[in-house]
């Protein structure tokens, strides 16, 4: 087998900076690990074609008229983050159907892997663009054209500098009828199988989540003239929004995260006049997050009147929770035993392209074990060459043995 775990250490140096690992939609970097990709597709034996958004796509045929099991997941990165996020639900496949390709077998289905090129979304703000593309075309890719990049490059001309053009965003769409199945793979990104001793874990369900951008505006002014109790101070109220949305959360036994905070011209003395904020809330449960999500809004508002400055929250995301097919669980579990292993079955916190393509067709996950205390979105990230073995020898038994629901 193809070693998965060099790939995505070669991969990982095609990176935004030189200091650290991130990858984002449509840089230099970014399109280079998109040819490295198909590269390595195409010495798997796959007919290789890169969406309208950039995502790579990789097609292994299986006998004629049978039904496609896509796999796969994405290439770009959090700003700093671990090299195997994403990445090894893309290079896993790929050493499956090499073997496959190797051994001139061919598959009971056939087979794709979207290496898709925006999930995290760290470059405009978005998220699962490349997947949501794939199933809503320019309908999701419309209300972010204009949207600007932090060195103020639009969305559209972002797409046109990698040779994409923004008209055609409709034809990343793929007909849903023609598959039978979405599988990912991905690192735990937790410490669950980690501490159970299990290398390998089937995915029940994807936590959902809802994301928004939230502006406080107050009044700026003089660090050292304007007496404390006459300020509006828009940072020490979102520094108060920061706390609830953490107290919330904590008290839902929920998670909930503010991940950037900026101070409109800040300035060292000068009193915040407006800071942005984004809130991220998770939960297994729709009804739940939805819960959390009033408590919060209403709890800056409470925040805002109390100190004499105003807050406005936009909607930037919203995904349900997506529970992964009894039937795919089964043929996962089935192949993580056949390696030797405890088919432990565990939720997903963290999101994954898996949700979206849940709209239209059974998903599976498998989970592979994460190193360092289950650390991720952090540079410490990292698998051992041994889970990465087993995972890929559990794939190719679950290819090699994949039956769709109702026959293939
Ligand atoms: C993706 O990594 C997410 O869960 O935010
Ligand atoms: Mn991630
Ligand atoms: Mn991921």
């Amino acid at each position: 087998m193809d070693d998965v775990l060099s790939r995505a250490q070669a991969l990982a140096r095609h990176s935004d900076s030189s200091r650290h690992y991130t990858r984002t939609w449509l840089t230099p970097a970014h399109q280079a690990a998109a040819r490295q990709l198909a590269e390595w597709m195409r010495a798997a034996g796959m007919a290789v074609r890169v969406d309208a958004m950039g995502s790579v796509v990789g097609r292994y045929e299986g006998p004629a008229g049978a039904k496609t099991l896509l796999m796969g997941s994405h290439f770009d990165s959090v700003r700093d983050g671990g090299k195997y996020d994403g990445v090894l639900g893309i290079l896993l496949p790929i050493a499956a159907v090499a073997e496959m390709h190797r051994q001139g077998e061919r598959p009971p289905v056939a087979i794709e892997i979207a290496a898709f090129s925006d999930e995290e979304g760290a470059r405009f703000q978005t998220s699962f663009l490349a997947s949501r593309a794939m199933l809503h075309g320019a309908d999701s890719v419309r209300p972010l054209l204009e949207r600007r990049d932090a060195d103020g490059v639009t969305f559209a001309d972002a797409m046109r500098a990698a040779g994409l053009d923004p008209a055609r965003a409709d034809e990343a769409r793929i007909d849903p009828k023609r598959l039978c199945a979405y599988l990912e793979l991905h690192i735990e990104q937790g410490p669950v199988l980690l501490g159970r001793g299990a290398p390998l874990g089937v995915v029940t369900s994807i936590a959902g989540g809802s994301r928004h951008l939230v502006t406080v505006r107050g009044e700026a002014g003089h660090a050292g003239t304007v007496p404390m109790p006459m300020r509006h101070d828009a940072m020490a109220a979102a520094a108060e929004m920061v706390l609830a949305v953490e107290e919330s959360a904590a008290r839902a036994n929920l998670v909930g995260t503010v991940g950037i905070v900026t101070v409109k011209n800040g300035t060292g003395n000068v009193i915040a006049g407006e800071v942005e904020f984004t809130v991220d809330l998770r939960a297994p449960d729709d009804g739940r997050r939805q819960g959390l999500e009033a408590e919060v809004l209403g709890r800056f508002d409470a925040i805002a009147a109390r100190r004499g400055v105003t807050v406005e929250a936009s909607k930037r995301h919203e995904v349900r929770a997506a529970p992964c097919a009894p039937w795919l669980q089964e043929q996962v579990a089935a192949a993580i035993a056949s390696v030797g292993a405890e088919p432990m079955r565990l939720p997903s916190g963290a999101g994954h392209d898996a949700m979206i393509l849940a709209d239209v067709v059974d998903v599976g996950m498998m989970f592979v074990r994460c190193g360092a205390g289950g650390v991720s979105h952090n540079p410490a990230e990292t698998v051992s060459a041994e889970d990465a073995a087993l995972a890929a020898r559990a794939l190719l038994y679950f290819l090699r043995n994949f039956r769709a629901e109702g026959g293939s």
